[in-house]
């Protein structure tokens, strides 16, 4: 059944712009007046109402009431949102002045999500992981990519990758799941950084390649996490495994940058500390840089160097990270708008970096653009210019949203 959705007072596709560098908002198409036509979960047409409706009498018309501006909906490249517990002390540590470190050295920081998400069982994560993943997906964010990363051990990596599967049947929304066993080496793992990562190599990775539970691989690249040399060994037996690869990168110390390109990484996130270096390397690769302005807001830190990425050419997507510890809000939308008037970065280069750029990073390319063929995944924003969506810092949501054509009711 072939249904038309509009009309819409603009719709912008996002359709036929490059992927990489700056962007001015006259290259976008904005279409007025606009429709567009779905069948079975997919885009057939995207152009003006009323013709869509004269070439297609036998659609059933699904009508907008009142002004609405239509968007692909938003893809979050990088999120931490299956996880037990909360960080609130840490947070009421680090507004009074402690650091990322010493809050982490008085027993908060990553370890302490692991001992609380650890003690949860794999059905209170599922149902937590649900909730979280509606909320975004309410707010205009259909796909969301979930890492692992609070178990740090192979049952516990498990544990954490079997909920993000079954939670991604619960929802409307696409769960997009990567393994981040490299997250830190636990606490009570007896041995040296090699010897976890190998260990993670020989007896976690065959067993995500044998449950399917994904082909994605990350690491956070750290002094306090992982160093360069035992990050490139594993990311490149990873990648032997057939993995796809992506970084934390450069958030408070350089040399995750170099080695995400270095090993062909899909993406390089966070970037805060990246100078002119980094964002040379970024700009000639195929590695899209991925911005976390949530994780800035929450640790008080400055952003990535979202503007001069842009400048030199880089792939630039805008992510949540969206995590219990450094950064709890996970409103991606407010984020990015907040982050944008700091950064001067132009509507069209947030919103490219919000969908198709970010579907880059996750390697989807039926994401994030309306055009015949792509998924069907929306959202529509209550005004009459697109202008208002970052006007509104993030209070402006969407009051419709569809998932493959169909309309999210939670
Ligand atoms: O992306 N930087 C490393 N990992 C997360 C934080 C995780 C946590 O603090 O729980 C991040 O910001
Ligand atoms: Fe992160």
């Amino acid at each position: 059944m072939q249904k038309l959705i509009g009309p819409f007072k603009q719709i912008l596709p996002l359709n036929g712009l490059p992927l990489k560098g700056a962007l001015k908002d006259e290259q976008l198409h904005v279409i007025l007046n606009g429709g567009v036509l779905v069948e079975n979960g997919i885009l057939l047409a995207v152009g003006d109402f009323d013709e869509l409706r004269n070439a297609n009498p036998s659609a059933q018309i699904e009508e907008m009431q009142g002004d609405s501006v239509l968007l692909p909906g938003f893809v979050d490249c990088h999120t931490h949102i299956c996880f037990g517990g909360n960080r609130a002390k840490d947070y009421a540590m680090r507004i009074a002045g402690k650091t990322y470190l010493e809050i982490a050295k008085a027993g908060g920081g990553i370890w302490d999500t692991v001992t609380q998400t650890r003690a949860v069982d794999e059905a209170a994560l599922v149902a937590s992981l649900v909730q979280r993943a509606n909320r975004h997906l309410a707010e205009g964010v259909t796909t969301i990519e979930v890492k692992s990363g609070y178990g740090l051990g192979i049952d516990e990596e498990l544990k954490q990758l079997r909920a993000i599967k079954t939670a991604s049947v619960q929802t409307k929304a696409k769960l997009m799941p990567t393994c981040l066993a490299a997250h830190m080496v636990p606490k009570d793992f007896n041995g040296s950084q090699e010897e976890y990562l190998q260990y993670m190599v020989d007896d976690l990775l065959p067993i995500i390649k044998q449950e399917n539970l994904t082909n994605r691989v990350d690491i956070f690249i750290e002094q306090s996490a992982i160093d360069k040399q035992n990050a490139l060994v594993y990311l490149n037996k990873a990648k032997q495994l057939g993995f796809d690869i992506t970084v934390h990168a450069d958030q408070f110390t350089t040399g995750g940058s170099a080695v995400a390109v270095e090993v062909g990484a899909v993406s390089a996130d966070h970037l805060e500390a990246s100078g002119e270096e980094e964002i040379g390397l970024l700009a000639k690769s195929q590695t899209v840089a991925v911005t976390l302005p949530g994780a800035s807001l929450g640790l008080g830190m400055p952003y990535a160097p979202a503007r001069k990425l842009l400048d030199t050419g880089a792939c630039l997507a805008i992510a949540s990270d969206w995590n219990p510890g450094s950064a709890p809000m996970g409103d991606l939308l407010m984020q990015a708008a907040v982050m944008s008037a700091a950064e001067k970065l132009s509507a069209a280069e947030v919103f490219a970096g919000l969908t198709y750029r970010a579907a880059a990073a996750l390697k989807l390319d039926n994401h994030g653009i309306l055009a015949p063929g792509k998924l069907a995944d929306m959202q529509a924003y209550p005004c009459a210019d697109y202008r208002e969506i970052l006007y509104y810092q993030g209070k402006l949501k969407p009051t419709s949203v569809w998932a493959g054509g169909v309309t999210n009711k939670p």
